[in-house]
């Protein structure tokens, strides 16, 4: 029997700050509907991601920049229906917060009517004012530092960040003044695990790690490159199923069985 929702504790922001101080790794992963919402909770993933990653992993999208408010809003509405356990961080698209705290508020609002526990967005200093805002109206915010997807552009490309000393002090800045406008966790994309453990030891609140080695308070992936769904994927993620071999081994013994017509049999017809 499934225990009712309302007995199902949820993970909040003390939980996070507790298991930072026990030491203990936090999991992520995105989700983008109700289904996989749903299996990710049951297998006691801590916080889902709706991440503007939806684009690229699942709208055909080159990268995250067309990803629009009423698309994330319409996926975290769905994401809600399959958590139960887990914190839905919901992702600000590219153009949704960046002039200041107003906007911001107005489209985080929109994801916590949604569902969302909290949202995220991108950057270090040049957000604080968005953070400490949001934070301050009731609505806890999750940094972004390192590689900035929705920066693509003026990045060059999916690059490696913090790779030198002056660049990795510009990261460690960046992180601190995020925790001091109030963020309650940081992501850390694409950097040399040294700079990642070097910021993760000089905060107070998690770090979660994405191509930024093992010594991060957490983990994240795109949950489409962890399950194996697609063919490619970043050289950081490790495949932890193939999803996409069997997904099309199903779809070719479906396809077959019509074929044959030995689908619907009997048992299957009414
Ligand atoms: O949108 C996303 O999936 C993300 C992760 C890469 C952290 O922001």
């Amino acid at each position: 029997m499934t225990t009712p929702l309302s007995e199902v504790p949820k993970v909040r922001l003390p939980h996070l700050a507790a298991a930072k101080a026990a030491g203990e790794k936090l999991t992520m992963l995105t989700a983008y509907d109700r289904p996989t919402a749903e299996i990710f909770d049951l297998a006691g993933i801590d916080l889902l991601l709706v991440g503007d990653s939806m684009g690229n992993a699942v709208l055909g999208m080159d990268n995250t920049l067309p990803v629009t408010l009423d698309q994330m809003v319409s996926a975290t509405a769905a994401v809600a229906v399959g958590a139960r356990r887990a914190m839905i961080v919901a992702d600000l698209p590219f153009g949704t917060y960046e002039t200041g705290p107003k906007q911001a508020f107005r489209s985080a609002a929109r994801l916590i009517k949604a569902g969302a526990n909290a949202v995220k967005f991108e950057g270090g200093a040049r957000v604080a004012p968005q953070i400490q805002h949001l934070s301050q109206h009731g609505i806890p915010v999750m940094a972004h530092l390192g590689f900035t997807p929705q920066s693509i552009n003026t990045l060059g490309g999916n690059r490696i960040q913090a790779k030198d000393d002056a660049s990795a002090e510009v990261l460690l800045r960046d992180a601190l003044s995020v925790q001091q406008a109030g963020a309650f966790a940081v992501v850390l994309e694409l950097m040399p695990a040294q700079v990642a453990a070097r910021v993760t030891a000089a905060l107070e609140i998690p770090t979660i790690g994405i191509g930024a080695g093992a010594e991060t308070d957490g983990q994240v992936l795109v949950w489409t490159d962890m399950a194996g769904l697609d063919d490619q994927a970043p050289t950081f993620v490790q495949r932890f199923g193939d999803l996409r071999a069997a997904l099309l081994q199903a779809t070719q013994a479906y396809a077959a069985a019509v074929r044959q017509g030995t689908y619907p049999d009997p048992e299957h017809s009414f």
